[in-house]
């Protein structure tokens, strides 16, 4: 399995996805800012491993803490915390994660510095462990949904470099092709940053999963020709009533998918799904700096001055949604009763 991230004596280590795919470089980030840049020079990128790798930059911060005991800790603590959630604000996977993290400490702050600082790395290393198995299980729960053969699409990259492994959409298509389906994978390109082109092609052929790259454009095409059975994506941040934040563009491949008669899959681990958010309005979208847009590998592509825009995400309603797949069960419509439902188990 690709390491995305993992947690040595040194630092924190990533694979680099900046480089993918044409080199396999890793990076080890050796303070807590270091990881923060990680995040949001997207190093490491994808909601489910920002979260762990938000916690392993807290607990590196604890670890390197020179505090001799929690009251001299705590400010440092809130500190630390504070530059890593500000690094992307769109995948709620990040503040649930910090906020596990602050739970963590909360329920060890009265024990000796030594102590607190390896319950805060154990957490860490836990959410990696726990990440993982929540991709295995979405596997189990959604493989089924697909169809037994034909092509399936997908946009951005929801798999094992947006996880700490196997991922989430990715995760259930290869559990699928695990099942005996014959699967043919389309990735979206994903324009501007070419989390498709890049990362999701380079991890299925590693596996010897078929894969077409399409640019973001010919999804509709391919859809009108009968190629694709299903649609399948992650999540950033999934709201109360079942409204999807994903990349940019998953929006306009909802409505594709409807308009051609197609399910509409969403694979996230619970912790992506944002019960306090009553709906899509209320997630906040990062806005992304301009020169993803107006470059590509350094060269130009727009005329100098124009003006750009570069929301990161988009907002799929419920309505396009046909199904979230969680590790705990699948939610379908009501999404406001589905989901609650689900976070009671
Ligand atoms: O900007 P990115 O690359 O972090 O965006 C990633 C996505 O939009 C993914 O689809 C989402 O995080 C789900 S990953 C399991």
């Amino acid at each position: 399995m690709i390491k995305t991230l993992e947690w040595t004596d040194g630092g924190v280590r990533f694979i680099d996805q900046t480089k993918l795919p044409t080199e396999e470089t890793y990076v080890t980030c050796k303070s807590y800012e270091e990881v923060a840049d990680a995040i949001r020079t997207m190093i490491v990128r994808g909601a489910p491993v920002i979260g762990v790798a938000a916690a392993m930059g807290v607990a590196l911060g604890a670890r390197d803490s020179k505090a001799a005991n929690p009251a001299d800790f705590d400010a440092e603590f809130n500190h630390i915390c504070g530059v890593l959630a500000a690094t992307r604000p769109t995948a709620v996977n990040l503040f649930w994660a910090i906020r596990r993290m602050k739970e963590k400490y909360k329920s060890v702050g009265s024990q000796p510095m030594p102590e607190i600082k390896q319950q805060l790395v154990d957490e860490a290393q836990r959410m990696l462990v726990e990440d993982i198995a929540a991709n295995l299980a979405m596997g189990k729960h959604g493989a089924a949904l697909l169809p037994a053969s034909g092509g399936v699409l997908t946009h951005c990259n929801a798999g094992a470099l947006a996880t700490c492994g196997y991922g989430t959409a990715l995760g259930v298509i290869r559990a699928a092709v695990d099942s005996g389906k014959q699967l043919h994978v389309f990735a979206d390109e994903t324009r501007p940053f070419l989390q498709g082109s890049r990362l999701t092609a380079w991890e299925l052929m590693k596996d010897g999963i078929p894969t077409t790259v399409i640019s973001d454009n010919m999804a509709g095409a391919i859809m009108s020709q009968g190629r694709i059975g299903a649609v399948i994506v992650g999540a950033d941040r999934i709201a109360a009533n079942g409204d999807v934040a994903n990349k940019i563009g998953t929006y306009t491949v909802a409505i594709l998918a409807k308009e051609h008669g197609i399910p509409f899959y969403v694979a996230a681990p619970f912790c992506t799904v944002d019960l306090q958010t009553a709906d899509g309005s209320g997630i906040p979208i990062e806005q992304r700096s301009s020169g993803e847009v107006t470059h590509m590998a350094g060269k130009q592509m727009t005329p100098d001055g124009v003006q750009v825009e570069n929301p990161a995400f988009d907002v799929t309603p419920h309505k396009y949604v046909t199904a979230i797949i969680t590790e705990r069960g699948v939610a379908r419509e009501p999404y406001t009763k589905s989901l609650q439902d689900l976070a009671g188990r």
